[in-house]
């Protein structure tokens, strides 16, 4: 079986899944941007991540500029959010992210981080105004992932866990 993995990470966490899913199966790991799709059109597995921003799957239209040529290969998709997993939220997340002829793609969610201190400034605002947002909500009205990131405030963390990875790992070997 030869497989691929492609990546989109903008700080970081999504890389790591990938290279850890890299160091499991053997396949390389490719930045999503860089990947020579001869190289795609080769391989039987193609495994594809991407950071979440605003609910939305960086590197996604890969997927969807090139579903003709991933016909049938056995394609699996990971994102890599803040928040903690929550099957509602995560139920949202896969409806905004896979319609219509990648629907049928399975997702799965990896957990990452946040490091205001090393983000853009765009993003470190959109995520301060965030954080006041919340803080404002009474917090027994609170989703999961909103309590998650008024509770962190402005502290990094990182929640990168391989433990993330197994249902990815059993879905390539199944
Ligand atoms: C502007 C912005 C929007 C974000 N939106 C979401 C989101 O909708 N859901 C989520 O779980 N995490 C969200 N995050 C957190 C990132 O998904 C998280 O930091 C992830 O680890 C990034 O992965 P990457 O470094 O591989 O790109 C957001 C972060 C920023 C900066």
């Amino acid at each position: 079986m030869k497989g691929i993995i492609l990546y989109k990470s903008k700080y970081g966490s999504t890389r790591k899944y990938a290279e850890w899913l890299s160091e499991a199966t053997g396949f390389k790991a490719v930045e999503t941007d860089k990947a020579d799709l001869k190289e795609v059109e080769g391989c039987d597995t193609v495994i594809i991540g991407g950071g979440l921003y605003a609910s939305g799957m960086n590197g996604l239209s890969f997927l969807k500029k090139n579903i003709g040529m991933l016909k049938g290969k056995k394609v699996i998709a990971f994102c890599c959010g803040a928040s903690p997993y929550e099957e509602t939220y995560f139920k949202s997340v896969r409806d905004y992210n896979m319609k219509d002829a990648i629907a049928d793609i399975p997702l799965f969610y990896c957990r990452g981080g946040c490091d205001l201190k090393n983000m853009s400034f765009k993003d470190r605002t959109l995520c301060k105004i965030l954080i006041k947002s919340l803080a404002k909500k009474d917090p027994k009205d609170m989703a999961v992932w909103e309590k998650a990131v008024v509770d962190a405030g402005e502290s990094a963390y990182d929640c990168t866990d391989r433990e993330y990875l197994k249902p990815v790992l059993e879905a390539i070997g199944s």
